[in-house]
């Protein structure tokens, strides 16, 4: 599906959210020695509960990404990788395997456990994309590990009258819903296009917590204007319904929201459970060859 009509449902937001925080991401770098931008952390678990991370990475160097993510374990959650530009090749212990593409996703819930490999395909030009970490809720922390990958024409886009254009990764907006779902954090990824003096509007239910990462350009959040690779956290308020964006001069955003679990978090690494004791399971069972027999 990649239909490029518009819905017929059109979102108004009665009252919009505000901007509560802007933060900056840190450079690091992680696997085998990528560049990336870390721009959601630890420090914002609990502010931003279901999710866990994000990462932005982006080069035209291919010193920058070249070795990439070779074979290493997660446990607990689901990564979402969403690759503007380049090339991704996933293998598994699960036995999944998949060519990630540019504009396309790859959803991957890691569950009681998966080793996996992330290398880029290509030698040079440019890799750019990000990748978000979705908490599991307790009792799906050790479900069966699932894989998917979604290429850029099968994910469910349109373009409002004003020009935006609206990819929906998960959850759905303006009555067109993505191809995954979850009923517990319920998320919502959509990215958003948003050419020079357009609007678009979004309802998020005022429980579910949300942000938003500008990746081009420049784009104004319930009135107030965030800079090209700032993260901004919505406030949450009773009586917001959503969130307004508009842009002047042009930009790029990922619009991100989700119920939270309110469940203990203990993150170790690549392992994300709810004790201290499940954390010291998961890396006994990964020394011990365990997860590698996840199938
Ligand atoms: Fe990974």
């Amino acid at each position: 599906m990649n239909a490029s009509t518009n819905p017929v449902i059109k979102d108004t937001v009665l009252h919009t959210r505000d901007v509560e925080q802007v933060i900056v991401g840190h450079p690091t770098s992680d696997g085998a020695g990528v560049k990336l931008t870390r721009v959601l952390g630890q420090s914002l678990h609990r502010r931003l509960d279901p999710f866990l991370m994000l990462d932005a990475f982006g080069s035209d160097s291919a010193g920058d990404y070249i070795a990439g993510f070779p074979d290493h374990p997660h446990r607990g959650f689901e990564t979402v990788t969403y690759l503007l530009a380049g090339k991704m090749r996933h293998h598994d212990s699960a036995g999944h395997e998949g060519l990630l593409q540019s504009g396309g996703v790859q959803w991957m819930t890691a569950g009681r456990g998966v080793i996996h490999s992330e290398m880029p395909e290509q030698e040079q030009g440019v890799l750019e994309g990000f990748q978000l970490w979705l908490n599991l809720p307790a009792r799906d922390k050790m479900t069966a590990p699932w894989y998917r990958d979604i290429q850029t024409g099968e994910i469910p886009e349109f373009i409002t009258a004003e020009g935006v254009k609206v990819r929906v990764i998960a959850g759905a907006s303006q009555g067109m819903e993505a191809l995954v779902q979850r009923p517990v954090t319920a998320p919502l990824f959509l990215d958003l296009h948003l050419p020079a003096g357009s609007r678009f509007e979004q309802k998020i239910p005022p429980g579910h917590n949300a942000f938003a990462y500008v990746y081009r350009g420049e784009v104004s959040l319930g009135g107030q204007t965030v800079t090209e690779q700032r993260l901004a956290i919505l406030s949450n308020s009773a009586s917001a319904d959503g969130i307004r964006l508009e842009s002047a001069d042009g930009g790029r955003v990922l619009l991100i929201a989700g119920n939270p679990l309110k469940e203990p978090i203990v993150q170790q690494g690549p392992f994300v459970m709810n004790t201290h004791e499940e954390i010291a399971l998961a890396i006994s069972d990964f020394r011990s060859g365990r997860f590698a027999a996840a199938t």
